[in-house]
């Protein structure tokens, strides 16, 4: 037993009506049946030290052999539910200005990519953001993540795409480094430049991926910027052969890659995913039978975004189709101020169970643990077990169906992050209400 071990627990947890481990044998994601398997424990406990889970069990067996003090928080979640901190692999975090006007043309019958064929869409955002100070997007930005915590996200991934040109891009992913160091979220920082061609590279996405490849991926890689690099790989965007050219790039500069990937039509990104060994093929709303067995062969994780679909009023991922072959499947918000205007993962696991008929088990599996894994952080985070980060939501409800069940609401009560309480009560901790003062 090391030192630390003898010193007393700071949070004990006890009493849950189900205290969701979400446990996992193997390294990496759950596949297949047992995306099924949320390893509850009822009438759970569990110990937090040092930021780290130390113990978790029947509260019987924890609560006799626990070394406490007076200053360790015991927490009773008699009739409540605790699972893991949620984790968002998918947002578009940073953007200035926002698209209820589209949002309405839409649902009048108007068409999200005539939308941006028509310099709407993205490029309206980009303009937003281009004009925007960081202090302004980082303040935008941190009252999204303020929403995200209190809906129990406790790690996201975030993407640029909305600068478009060097300087908006790497002032993007400043921000994002920014709003890492001073919020709990944990945040993964993705360069997204490939999101849109700009007005200025128009009709040319070759010369605009040239442009990527020799001046902004250099750039955000010589800042330490980013971890992956995403491409949208999509009919009237930008090509398999342009989104391969860029994923190398960044591979060779030891960026990770991501991919979105079969949205609106089957152009070959779910291979290109497997090709270059991405992290996560995310979207695949256009996905082919065959491209799901292939995902089935790789490590690749099938992100997820069952709310983009219902906004757009779009067909939904095949997920049972994905799980049933063996694909990891994760879920995510999208975050976005075009397609998905929502931080909420709970919403999400409700539109995964009734869009993609995703049992509740599979869903908290896939915004759990294998979110977890389409970060690569599977080793950390997404899970209730001895060694990982204390990222731990409380949920005010009698058992976990109720979470996609009884939708639309927070049912968030508590949220410790990395062994720190910042959301008691549905209410945050007084010191995340106004952001701190950044780029001072
Ligand atoms: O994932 N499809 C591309 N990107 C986003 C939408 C971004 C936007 O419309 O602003 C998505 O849905
Ligand atoms: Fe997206």
């Amino acid at each position: 037993m090391d030192k630390s071990e003898r010193q007393p627990v700071e949070i004990v947890i006890y009493n849950a009506a189900e205290l969701v481990t979400v446990s996992h044998r193997g390294p990496g994601p759950k596949r297949g049946a047992q995306m099924d398997e949320l390893g509850i424990i009822p009438q759970g406990a569990l110990a937090i030290r040092q930021g780290r889970i130390t113990a978790v069990g029947p509260s019987e067996e924890i609560m006799g052999h626990l070394e406490t003090s007076s200053d360790t928080l015991v927490i009773n979640a008699s009739q409540k539910v605790v699972l893991p901190g949620f984790v968002d692999p998918h947002t578009h975090l940073v953007f200035a200005g926002s698209r209820e006007d589209e949002f309405a043309r839409r649902i009048a019958g108007e068409d999200y990519q005539q939308i941006l064929a028509a310099g709407g869409g993205i490029l309206n955002t980009m303009r937003a953001t281009r004009t925007a100070e960081p202090q302004e997007l980082a303040r935008l930005a941190w009252h999204r993540l303020n929403t995200m915590l209190l809906h129990g996200t406790t790690t996201a991934e975030a993407k640029s795409g909305y600068g478009l040109n060097t300087a908006d891009e790497i002032k993007s992913l400043e921000v994002i480094r920014q709003l890492a160091q001073h919020h709990p979220i944990t945040l993964v920082p993705t360069f997204l430049g490939a999101h849109a061609v700009p007005p200025e590279f128009h009709g040319a996405p070759d010369a605009y991926i040239d442009h990527l490849i020799m001046e902004t991926l250099p750039a955000v890689v010589a800042g330490g910027l980013a971890v992956y690099c995403d491409v949208f790989c999509e009919q009237g965007v930008f090509n398999v052969d342009q989104s391969r050219r860029l994923l190398a790039a960044a591979k060779a500069s030891g960026l990770g890659v991501r991919i979105h990937a079969d949205e609106f039509a089957s152009i070959g990104a779910t291979p290109l995913a497997v090709e270059m060994g991405a992290a996560s093929a995310d979207h695949l709303t256009a996905l082919t039978e065959e491209d799901a067995r292939l995902l089935a062969t790789s490590d690749v994780v099938a992100t997820l975004l069952p709310g983009t679909s219902f906004t757009l009023r779009h067909a939904y991922a095949p997920a049972r189709r994905l799980i049933a072959e063996g694909v990891a499947v994760a879920l995510a918000t999208d975050l976005n101020p075009g397609t998905y205007m929502s931080e909420s993962m709970s919403l999400v696991i409700a539109l995964a169970c009734v869009g993609m008929q995703l049992t509740p088990a599979q869903a908290i599996v896939a915004s759990t643990l294998n979110a977890a894994c389409a970060l690569e952080q599977g080793d950390k985070i997404g899970g209730l077990q001895p060694g990982k980060m204390a990222d731990i939501i409380i949920l005010n409800i009698p058992n976990h169906k109720h979470l996609p069940y009884h939708l639309g609401i927070n049912q968030v009560d508590t949220v410790i992050k990395a062994g720190r309480v910042v959301v008691q009560n549905s209410r945050l901790a007084p010191d995340l209400e106004r952001p701190p003062q950044l780029f001072v």
